[in-house]
C-alpha cells in the first residue's frame, strides 16, 4: 500500500474503458493515478471497465504510485456495484476509492460501510482502503465540513470544476479559467479556500481537479500555480504533457525548499542549550519565531516528499 499522506502533486485521470490508456498511464511520472468508472466512461461500457479496472489493478506495474479507483455517483444505479466488484476484486491492489458528486456526509459513510463489509470479507484489516471525496456542487460545498468529517478513512477533498460550473450556472465552457466578463478577481477562490480549510481542520488533502485545455500547457500552470500558491497539494492531469508542469507546479522552489530547512535547523539551535535558548533569532535579514518554524515545516516537506537535494545546509556561527 502506499503511504496514504504520501505527495499527491499529480493524480492521472484514467478512463477504466480502454485498456490501451490504462497500460500507457503505468509509465507515466504521476504520484497517483485514478481509474474512472464515471463521467469519462459511457453508460453501455461500464460493465466492461470494471472488469477492465480490476484485471488492472491485479496486474500491478503501477509502482509506489497511489493507486484509485473513481467509481459512479452514489445516486447512480452503478455505484453499488462498482464497489463490490472493485473492491472484492482487487482491494488488495488499491488505496483509495475516489466517490464523486458528494452532497453530504452519509454518502461517505455508505462507502465507509460498504468497503468494511468487504475488508473482512476478504480478511483485509479494517481501515485499509480510503476514501477521496470530490466536491462537485453548491450541495457538497455547503456540505464540506460535514463531509470532511464523515469517515476516518477519508485522506483528500477533490474539487470537480466541470461539474461545480454547471451546477452552480456559471455560463463558461473552459474548465478552470476565469468566466468571461468576471473581471474582479479569480472566481475559485471562495470554493478553494473553502475545500481547502475544510480538509485541513480534518487532516486531509486538498486536491484541484482537471484543466481540460491540453494542449496549453502555460495556461495549465497559470491555474495549477493560484492552487499551488493557496495550499492545495495538487491537481489531475488529462494527459502525459500535463504531468511534469503539474508536479513542478506543486513542488517548492529549490531555494524556498533550501530556505526551509535552513530555518528549521538555524530554529532548533537558537532554541536550544547551545544556540541559547532563544525563542525568536535573525536568520541573515530575517526574524525567525516559532510561526516561521511552522511555516517552513511545511516547504520542507514538500520539498522532501519531492526530493530535491539540500546543497547549502546552515551552520551555526562560530565563536
Ligand atoms: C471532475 O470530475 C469535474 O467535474 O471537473
Ligand atoms: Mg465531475
Amino acid at each position: 500500500m502506499a503511504d496514504p499522506q504520501r505527495s499527491r502533486r499529480s493524480c492521472l485521470a484514467v478512463p477504466g474503458s480502454s485498456p490501451k490508456m490504462i497500460d500507457k498511464a503505468r509509465g507515466l511520472g504521476s504520484d497517483q493515478f485514478f481509474l474512472d468508472l464515471e463521467d469519462a466512461v459511457a453508460p453501455l461500457a461500464k460493465a466492461q471497465a470494471r472488469e477492465n479496472v480490476v484485471a488492472a489493478l491485479n496486474e500491478g506495474g503501477w509502482g509506489d504510485r497511489i493507486r484509485t479507483v473513481r467509481i459512479n455517483d452514489p445516486e447512480s444505479q452503478w455505484a453499488y456495484r462498482d464497489v463490490v466488484d472493485v473492491v472484492e476484486g482487487a482491494g488488495r491492489s488499491l488505496d483509495t476509492v475516489m466517490l464523486p458528486k458528494v452532497t453530504g456526509p452519509e454518502q461517505v459513510s455508505w462507502l465507509d460501510l460498504t468497503i468494511t463489509q468487504i475488508e473482512r470479507a476478504l480478511g483485509l484489516a479494517v481501515g485499509t482502503i480510503g476514501i477521496e471525496a470530490q466536491i462537485e456542487d453548491a450541495k457538497g460545498l455547503t456540505s464540506v465540513d460535514s463531509i470532511a468529517a464523515a469517515s476516518g478513512r477519508l485522506r483528500a477533498l477533490v474539487f470537480g470544476p466541470a461539474d461545480f460550473m454547471a451546477s452552480i450556472n456559471m455560463p463558461s465552457l473552459v474548465v478552470g479559467e476565469q468566466p468571461p466578463g468576471y473581471d474582479v478577481g479569480d472566481a475559485y477562490h471562495h470554493v478553494l479556500m473553502r475545500l481547502l480549510t475544510a480538509a485541513r481542520a480534518n487532516g486531509l488533502q486538498a486536491i484541484d481537479g482537471p484543466y481540460l485545455q491540453i494542449k496549453d500547457l502555460e495556461g495549465l500552470r497559470r491555474v495549477a500555480g493560484r492552487s499551488a500558491a493557496l495550499g492545495l497539494d495538487g491537481k489531475w492531469v488529462l494527459h502525459p504533457g500535463q504531468v511534469e508542469p503539474v508536479n513542478e507546479v506543486f513542488s517548492p522552489r529549490q531555494r524556498d525548499y533550501e530556505r526551509a530547512e535552513n530555518i528549521l535547523d538555524a530554529y532548533a539551535w537558537y532554541t536550544s542549550e547551545a544556540g541559547g535558548r532563544r525563542g525568536a533569532a535573525m536568520l541573515g535579514d530575517e526574524m525567525i519565531d516559532e510561526a516561521s518554524r511552522k511555516m517552513a515545516l511545511v516547504v520542507a516537506a514538500k520539498g522532501r516528499a519531492a526530493g530535491l537535494p539540500r546543497e547549502d545546509p546552515w551552520q551555526p556561527p562560530e565563536n
